[in-house]
């Protein structure tokens, strides 16, 4: 995907959405950017892309939260993990085994083949959405 200016958390969501149509089990998508930046808006339109209709709301106090769809989404957010056993607690594998897995602070975790996209707050509602890698397919 090319950079993406974004004027509006539903133009976010879109983005988010395509990225979502394209999901395959296996994929793994790291999420960067400051807090408020639109990483949560962003996953609520990939889960919708997936064909899930559960409500995406931040799994900020629950590290992973599982969407099922055309394909499974997990929705992991790191940024209350307070040291790496918990990181290698997430059963990670496990949930790329049974579908995709999309996760927010994914600065915190180095995964091999996975999807990287850096979001920037520009002020207001404008967000600029980077895929710093794309997916491998
Ligand atoms: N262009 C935009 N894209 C995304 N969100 C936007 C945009 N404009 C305004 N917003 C608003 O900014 C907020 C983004 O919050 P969101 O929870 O998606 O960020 P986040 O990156 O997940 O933050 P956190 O690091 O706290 O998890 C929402 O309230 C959203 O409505
Ligand atoms: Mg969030």
């Amino acid at each position: 995907m090319p950079d993406y200016l974004s004027n509006s958390a539903a133009e976010t969501e879109r983005a988010g959405m395509l990225l979502g149509e394209r999901l395959h089990t296996g994929d793994v998508i790291l999420l960067t950017g400051e807090l408020g930046a639109g990483k949560t808006t962003f996953v609520r339109g990939v889960a919708h892309g997936t064909g899930s209709k559960a409500p995406v709301a931040s799994p900020t106090f629950q590290l992973v939260r599982v969407y099922p769809g055309r394909v499974q989404l997990a929705h992991i957010d790191l940024y209350r993990i307070e040291n790496s056993s918990e990181l290698r607690d997430l059963g990670l594998e496990e949930l790329a085994q049974q579908g995709a897995v999309v996760v927010e602070w994914g600065e915190r975790l180095d995964v091999d083949g996975a999807a990287r996209v850096e979001f920037e707050h520009l002020g207001g509602d404008r967000r600029v959405i980077r895929t710093i890698r794309d997916l491998s397919h």
